[in-house]
């Protein structure tokens, strides 16, 4: 274990001199090239280097925050570095360079790791602040209060000096979490003591909530791991880009406060913090910037445009409860609508466009409402094809998708076993997470619940043989009986090459 105080030193105060060519531009970002780039990585102990390229769009919208970053952290000592890899393509080779942009953190030219942070201002500065400590610091009576301001979360390990297992213990989950979390440790038992606790305990210090959260259980990885992620997430938090990934990795239900001032929001928070703590582990509330992010409530299943609003969201099976947008947003009426949700006494809301009559063509419409019946609770191998209205993709395959199904539905015999659907994935509450447009998938009778994804390139034949090989009942769709054309698309040459998806771009939480 390294002592922290030379680093906490460079930390404040020692600005490194900074030569001409790291000043170009009035940027803090220094440019490197072929020719600077091993240089100036050997004469910095870490360095954090973006490759990208000029016409990429996230790396625009990278550009200011990376340079805000750079910005703070030359107080530092810690140089933030870009790479133009249209102009520097063999320095770009070297690094695997694969997407722009691509972020690494470098210590020395032989050592380096992809940045594990989010492309956001703080994200950057706190990663690369934690990089720059040792994975276990220590404190002491006189930098203990210092060390506990130096991030918004810092966990502190209070250990005797004679326990070893505990020492063992506390260093490899502090090595193991060192990307997310700052860590120092001490054997001081006044120390302990002037703290509040006896040796071994672990402390999470943070700057929100009660300040303070105190572990003295088994120093097991997974149950400190437990307690420092649920001692680190605020009773109610804000989501934003920074956070959103880290909210969805929970598993937890998220619950969200929907309100456009800043003002608001805090007194939100405040009102439903009681309410958070009573179902901590259970379910995370946030509160969310709804002039910012509005368009989220739609994927809710909240009218849009009407704030403040509240929903629930069981993030892993995409379930949504909206709550009543004509009732106030009162913190106890919420909070028993809450617990209902918890215990599970309230149904989702699912989003549907009306059942349709009667089903016009070969390929059956599938809505919200009747997914349940038409694609799961059924004997039948069913093709479902998941579109959206405007994708371009989608339109290309509607006329095969429609040649298709009618191999099956012209025919009697296919047409008891096998449908040929699709569903407006838009307008439509699906469970299935889809990640782009079309997505195709064949629920086999007798396994519905393991659907399999349809990858192949859009052609009737290729269809026809997956259906066929994936289906419990191995119809094949174009065997004799079937009345298929001779030219057009269906004899169009099979190829394996996986066929492109267009991403849905209108959903706001892309953007979250
Ligand atoms: C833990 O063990 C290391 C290595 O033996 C030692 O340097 C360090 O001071 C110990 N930490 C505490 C808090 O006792
Ligand atoms: C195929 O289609 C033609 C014309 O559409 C029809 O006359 C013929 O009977 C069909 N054959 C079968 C086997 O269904």
């Amino acid at each position: 274990m390294r002592s922290f105080a030379p680093l906490v030193l460079s930390l404040l105060g020692a600005t490194a001199a900074v030569s001409a060519a790291e000043s170009a531009e009035d940027s803090n970002v220094v440019t490197l090239t072929q020719d600077t780039f091993n240089d100036f990585i050997k004469s910095h102990d870490l360095v954090l280097a973006e490759f990208f390229a000029p016409w990429c769009g996230h790396c625009k919208a990278l550009g200011p925050k990376y340079e805000e970053a750079a910005t703070e952290l030359k107080a530092k000592d810690i140089p933030l570095v870009k790479v133009d890899c249209t102009l520097e393509e063999e320095l770009c080779r070297t690094y695997e360079v694969d997407g722009y942009p691509t972020l690494k953190v470098f210590r020395g030219p032989d050592s380096h790791k992809p940045y594990g942070g989010a492309r956001q201002t703080d994200s950057i500065v706190s990663y690369m602040t934690k990089q720059s400590m040792p994975a276990v610091s220590t404190v002491t009576e006189e930098n203990l209060e210092e060390f506990k301001t130096l991030d918004k979360i810092v966990i502190i390990g209070y250990v005797a000096s004679d326990d070893k297992a505990s020492n063992k213990s506390f260093t490899a989950f502090a090595e193991s979490q060192r990307d997310n979390y700052l860590f120092a440790a001490s054997n001081d038992a006044a120390l302990a003591k002037a703290e509040g606790v006896k040796q071994p305990s672990i402390v999470l210090y943070k700057d929100f909530d009660e300040k303070k959260a105190v572990y003295d259980g088994k120093l097991e990885d997974e149950d400190i791991l437990k307690f420092v992620k649920s001692a680190s997430t605020p009773l109610v938090g804000e989501l934003g880009p920074e956070t959103y990934s880290q909210y969805m990795a929970a598993g937890l239900p998220l619950a969200y406060i929907f309100a456009e001032t800043a003002e608001e929001r805090e007194s939100f928070a405040a009102e439903f913090r009681p309410i958070a703590e009573k179902h901590r582990g259970d379910i995370n509330i946030v509160t969310l910037d709804a002039k910012l992010f509005g368009a989220h409530a739609s994927n809710l299943n909240l009218e849009p445009e009407k704030f403040p609003a509240f929903a629930i969201q069981e993030t892993t099976k995409n379930a949504k409860y909206p709550y009543d947008q004509t009732k106030k947003l009162d913190a106890k009426e919420v909070g028993k609508f809450i617990k209902d949700v918890v215990d599970g006494k309230v149904e989702p809301s699912i989003k549907s466009e009306p059942v349709p009559e009667t089903q016009e063509g070969p390929v059956t419409v599938v809505v919200g409402r009747s997914y349940q019946e038409l694609v799961i609770d059924n004997e039948k191998d069913v093709l479902l094809e998941f579109y959206a209205p405007w994708c371009g993709h989608c339109k290309a395959l509607a006329p095969k998708y429609d040649e298709l199904a009618a191999l099956y539905s012209d025919v009697a015999e296919f047409k008891e076993k096998v449908t040929i659907a699709k569903i407006d994935a838009t307008a439509n509450d699906v469970p299935d997470s889809i990640t782009g447009f079309p997505t195709i998938k064949l629920y086999p009778a007798g396994d519905k619940g393991a659907p399999v994804e349809y990858e192949g390139s859009r052609s009737v034949e290729d269809l026809v043989s997956f259906v066929k090989e994936n289906g419990k009942y191995k119809i094949d769709g174009l065997a004799e009986g079937t009345n298929k054309s001779e030219d057009g698309d269906a004899s169009s040459a099979s190829s394996t090459k996986a066929a492109e998806t267009e991403a849905p771009s209108d959903e706001s939480h892309d953007e979250l």
